[in-house]
């Protein structure tokens, strides 16, 4: 498994497909990330709030994307492109050109994942039916786990719709794994009032609440046919006759042996019915017929479904202003489900560092992107002051994207000059003219101030005008700027 190549704590400024590219295959366990939905608007922090100033456009037109990736995805992934292009058709150029953003991101992410890991991709009705394809076609349909339901929300008329439709109070967020084993921990919340005042109606004398399950089973299993022997003195409560009195009865006691009636069994032996009886477990019907006492305190809870009604948007002292900021609890108990301590999270959409913050308060390491320099100045600011008196010196902030290391010890990347010569045969790759080999310049496609590296699949051969040209552009960019 690769090492990651970046600090703990690390934030960077800046698009996260850079920082992706640099990243090293299969470092990080957990991603989750909250990206732009493309709700056609753009989202301001109030003034006056601890974020204000953060922004960010989320309207979308083939301008925003790199063209070049939209060739690109068409190459190295048919299915995704196919996804894009249905959505192009049923929903236009603007859905078009947001799942292209996103689909070249999501491929990096996918690689970044480590084999156990999981992600989790939080959006809206707008756009999560595409994303669910997309998703589908770059993790494979068999890693789709759920599609959580997020209750963002309490009821509203929708005014902007004219009433004439439901109210629209959920998120989605679409969790996947990188593989068919992944890091799980159950995760349970409370019963509701119903259920408990429905299921556990009785109390013990210190008040413990507890349920009566019937103690027989359907089917036979060694030791199940035994009477169960109880006895009591006048018309008191029954208890087990654990000494066997029954056998020689003591004046003014009862004595009962309790089948399992009904042609059943008991589901426990008789050694571990007398177990329950000793541990104070059994409680007795009007009949003698015992049945197990399940205390509510030693429950887990439910366990946790794909629908999450219980935990409200961001609100009081954790809200920080942020446009978007998601709560606490929600990460949480995501980071809980799927990593364990010492794990790496990763939030290429930090915003004001939700993700970031609670996987610290649980002791996980991690790493977060954005592109506005805010994120850094809240993530600083949330964990001082959730670590208290703890030392903080704030996060890593790199002024560049990291470097892979995972890729062996690259040669100079002038010494592919030859081959790519020959593989181009003499044609430069920007003007398509053919040029004598010595003024050919070996480029790297994707920048390295961008994340590019010194992989041969990264180099292309360009004339000296127009590598002077193309300077630190994408080729996509340069190919735009024509
Ligand atoms: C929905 S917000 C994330 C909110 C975050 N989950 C929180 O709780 O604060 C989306 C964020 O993505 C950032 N963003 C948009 N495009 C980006 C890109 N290409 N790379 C990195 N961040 C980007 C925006 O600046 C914005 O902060």
């Amino acid at each position: 498994m690769a090492k990651a190549n970046f600090a703990n704590e690390t934030v960077w400024t800046g698009d996260c497909l850079h920082v992706l590219r640099g990243m090293n295959s299969a470092c990080v366990d957990l991603i989750y990330l909250d990206p732009p939905f493309n709700s056609n608007r753009t989202y301001e922090a109030p003034i006056g709030s601890q974020a204000a100033g953060a922004s960010f456009k989320d309207a979308w037109t083939l301008d925003d994307v790199d063209v070049c990736e939209h060739g690109e995805l068409a190459d190295r992934n048919p299915a995704a492109y196919s996804v894009i292009e249905a959505a192009r058709q049923a929903h236009g150029k603007g859905m078009q050109s947001y799942l292209i953003f996103m689909a070249v991101r999501l491929t990096e992410l996918q690689r970044v994942l480590r084999p156990t890991g999981s992600i989790y991709l939080h959006c809206d009705t707008t756009a999560g039916h595409y994303l669910k394809l997309l998703m589908d076609s770059l993790f494979g349909r068999a890693n789709f786990r759920t599609d959580i339901v997020w209750k963002r929300g309490s009821a509203h008329s929708d005014a902007k719709q004219g009433r004439r439709q439901h109210g629209r109070i959920h998120d989605l967020i679409l969790y996947y794994t990188a593989g068919a084993k992944w890091t799980w921990n159950p995760v349970h919340t409370p019963y509701d009032r119903e259920y408990v005042e429905a299921f556990y109606r009785h109390a013990d004398e210190s008040g413990r609440r507890y349920r009566k399950d019937n103690l027989t089973a359907a089917k036979p299993g060694g030791d199940t046919k035994y009477e169960w022997r109880v006895k009591r003195e006048g018309s008191g409560p029954w208890k087990a006759d654990l000494a066997d009195e029954w056998r020689n009865p003591v004046e003014g006691w009862e004595y009962r042996g309790i089948p399992p009636y009904n042609g059943r069994y008991w589901a426990y032996s008789w050694d571990k019915m007398r177990g329950f009886a000793l541990a104070g477990r059994l409680a007795y019907a009007k009949t003698g017929m015992p049945s197990y006492k399940r205390y509510l305190d030693e429950m887990p809870g439910v366990p946790l479904q794909d629908l999450w009604a219980d935990i409200p948007i961001a609100l009081g002292k954790e809200r920080v202003g942020y446009p978007t900021q998601k709560p606490l609890a929600l990460l949480d108990r995501i980071i809980r489900a799927s990593s364990n301590e010492g794990d790496w999270v990763f939030d290429p959409f930090c915003g004001c560092a939700t993700a970031l913050v609670a996987a610290d308060r649980l002791k996980r390491k991690w790493a977060g992107v954005d592109l506005s320099p805010l994120a850094v100045k809240l993530v600083d600011a949330r964990i001082a002051s959730d670590r208290g008196q703890l030392p903080w010196g704030g996060a890593v902030t790199p002024d560049a994207p990291p470097k892979r290391t995972d890729l062996g010890d690259l040669p100079n990347y002038r010494t592919h000059r030859h081959r790519l010569y020959g593989e181009q045969e003499g044609v430069c790759a920007g003007c398509d003219t053919h040029f004598p080999f010595r003024v050919m310049d070996v480029d790297h496609i994707l920048p390295r101030a961008k994340g590019g590296t010194d992989h041969p699949d990264n180099l292309q051969l360009l004339c000296s005008g127009c590598n002077r040209s193309k300077g630190a552009k994408t080729m996509a960019e340069w190919r735009a700027a024509q």
